[in-house]
């Protein structure tokens, strides 16, 4: 078993049923669920159809999808983070279908963290999460940065820093729903090219806002306007589960320049791939 099992935490839902047995509603006023935060809206009809299209289920069903995804998906995922983000991603080396970004989450902090006891993961405080599950697996100490109104990663002190290897950032955060600027992410992304840690940006929310013409800008975008084309210790995750309302459908992509065709073999190395050949 690993041995840093016990130090998980139970699912806030977990605790939320905890704290609701045997409480009953008083009042006649509207519900107002705060259980898990699934989408209130339908899903596109091109969706319905295509997955209700016979060939298409027949295909899906009989065959294992590669892990790679198809390059049809990563294309398309490509061409959306161009016309969303401006940023020329390349579907064969920078782009990976995951999912569902809860997973894909998970899966990059049991690959890029040492495990080394000293060790430092950055995460907002209240959190998704997986964030701290991911860091407590791998034995390395969570950081919590309280997520106010602007949360004050420039406060965080040097000896954390030299300390931390991942930095999770949500934005348009979760469960504030805080958007963090150009400054905080080139802020975050100049730490990491200097202490050599990777931030992962969770992004699953970047297409719920209030003003058609501002969308939350994203880690990439900004990591490429800073002159790192290649996104160097960068990464961003999307999901259909907000943007589209369909999270039963467990699709969403990671970007970054990890280089898809060397694989990750262990988390040393792999540590040593993302931030040499970032
Ligand atoms: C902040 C945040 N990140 C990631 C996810 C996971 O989304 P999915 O695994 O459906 O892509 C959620 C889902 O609630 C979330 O709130």
């Amino acid at each position: 078993m690993n041995r840093h099992l016990a130090s998980l935490l139970p699912y806030p839902f977990e605790r939320l049923n905890a704290l609701k047995e045997g409480i009953r509603p008083t009042s006649n006023s509207p519900h107002v669920s705060l259980a898990l935060g699934e989408p209130n809206h339908e899903p596109p009809e091109f969706v319905i159809e295509c997955l209700s299209d016979q060939t298409v289920l027949h295909r899906g069903l009989t065959t294992y999808p590669a892990t790679r995804g198809d390059i049809t998906l990563r294309e398309a995922i490509a061409q959306w983070l161009k016309r969303r983000y401006f940023i020329d991603a390349d579907p064969d080396t920078s782009i990976l279908p995951v999912n569902g970004t809860r997973e894909g989450l998970f899966s990059l902090g049991q690959a890029v963290l040492s495990g080394e006891p000293n060790a430092i993961t950055v995460l907002p405080n209240p959190f998704y999460q997986i964030y701290e599950g991911a860091a407590f697996l791998r034995g390395t100490t969570p950081y919590y940065v309280p997520a106010t109104e602007r949360p004050e990663i420039e406060e965080i002190p040097t000896d954390i820093w030299q300390r931390t290897e991942l930095v999770y950032v949500c934005s348009p955060g979760n469960p504030t729903g805080y958007v963090a600027d150009r400054e905080l992410l080139s802020f975050l992304i100049d730490k990491a090219q200097q202490h050599d840690f990777i931030v992962a940006a969770d992004e699953c929310y970047s297409e719920i806002y209030l003003k058609e013409n501002e969308p939350p800008i994203g880690l990439l975008e900004v990591a490429a306007s800073m002159g790192l084309p290649k996104f160097n210790r960068c990464v961003a995750f999307n999901s259909l589960s907000k943007r589209s309302n369909c999270p039963g459908l467990r699709s969403g992509f990671v970007a970054t320049a990890i280089a898809l065709t060397t694989g990750v073999r262990c988390p040393s190395m792999c540590r040593s791939q993302v931030n040499g050949h970032g």
